[in-house]
């Protein structure tokens, strides 16, 4: 045998040498849920290890984070039901403890970078991330709404906005309404191919922001998010997301759809962003709990799978325990 691509594994330097990817901490952005009030710190059931902080145990949160090279956040709200209502009017108020808690954080820490949710769900009564009328989503009705919830967060200091809501045109309603109002430095990265997927469970579940059972209300978001089947159409709602001025192309879930990310990075010269979404994450530790899988060796393949599709960004619930082993030198990368 004159080949023997064996050679090239024999030991662990050689492997280091010839490795093809390489998934470093400054790559990942650690998802956040938070409450109002304070003082709390309470675990979500269905994603054993990810709390909802209130801001003050929130800022000590993003703190450890720091300190071991976790550098980016999304933060998502559980908004009481006292301020829900059918068009989302907290969600722009400036007393609204998700913008507040944005001000806090990046005033104590202000080289952090800050990712927001732009979607109505968390705020709305109906559950559902657009408007509800006449038994549907409303389309070019929500888009003022998002675009002054959007103007709202970018004043609170976020860096960089994720419109999650699949409205048609948001992107570019966003963009010209953070650039009247001044904010033509905070970025989009927009929730390009978000499907309309089971594995969002244990996060509606630890926001309570599922869709409102009603007959009146669509009891799904199928209307707005991409069916599972399609692929092509993936690359309509890039080209559209590129032409409005996104910034990063979002790819969710990643898991069961690596392709899709595969496709994005290959026609695209945006960065490409994975969302590995809570389902995912639950499953993977609910096999862990078990003891059918080992959390220290599946985490890290899962997580570098998604890299190596072409993600060039993932935003994962695992984000703070592989920096931690990267940090303490019990993974090598
Ligand atoms: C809603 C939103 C969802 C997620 C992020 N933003 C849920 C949904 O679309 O119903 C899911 C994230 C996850 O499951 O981790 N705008």
């Amino acid at each position: 045998m004159l080949i023997r691509p064996r050679r090239n594994r024999r030991s662990a330097t050689i492997r280091g040498l010839v490795r093809e990817n390489r998934l470093h901490p400054a790559q990942l952005i650690q998802p956040l849920f938070l409450l109002s009030g304070q003082r709390q710190r309470t675990e979500v059931a269905s994603l054993p290890g990810t709390f909802r902080f209130s801001t003050d145990t929130l800022l000590r949160e993003i703190e450890s984070c720091l300190a071991i090279g976790l550098r980016s956040f999304v933060l998502f709200p559980a908004v009481p039901d006292q301020h829900k209502d059918q068009t989302a009017t907290y969600s722009y108020q400036d007393d609204n403890f998700y913008l507040q808690a944005a001000r806090a954080i990046k005033a104590e820490f202000p080289d952090c970078c800050l990712i927001s949710d732009v979607a109505m769900d968390p705020y709305s009564i109906d559950g559902h991330d657009g408007l509800v009328g006449q038994g549907r989503i409303l389309n070019d009705e929500s888009l003022p709404i998002l675009g002054r919830m959007a103007v709202a967060q970018a004043a609170a200091g976020f860096d960089i906005l994720g419109p999650s809501d699949m409205m048609d045109g948001r992107v570019g309603h966003l963009r010209e309404a953070l650039d009247t109002a001044g904010f033509t430095e905070t970025g989009i990265m927009s929730y390009t191919a978000k499907y309309a997927s089971a594995f969002y469970g244990p996060f509606r579940a630890a926001l309570d922001s599922a869709p409102r059972a009603d007959v009146n209300i669509p009891k799904d978001k199928k209307s707005y998010q991409m069916d599972p089947a399609n692929a092509a159409e993936a690359l309509r709602e890039a080209a559209l997301d590129t032409a409005e001025g996104a910034d990063f192309l979002m790819v969710k879930p990643a898991l069961n759809y690596l392709d899709i990310i595969a496709l994005l990075k290959n026609n695209s010269t945006l960065p490409i962003a994975a969302y590995h979404v809570s389902g995912e994450c639950a499953m993977l530790l609910a096999a862990c709990q078990n003891g059918w899988l080992d959390y220290e060796q599946a985490m890290p393949e899962t997580l570098l799978s998604i890299h190596r599709a072409g993600a060039d960004v993932i935003l994962t619930y695992f984000a703070k325990d592989f920096a931690q082993r990267v940090h303490d030198g019990r993974l090598e990368i």
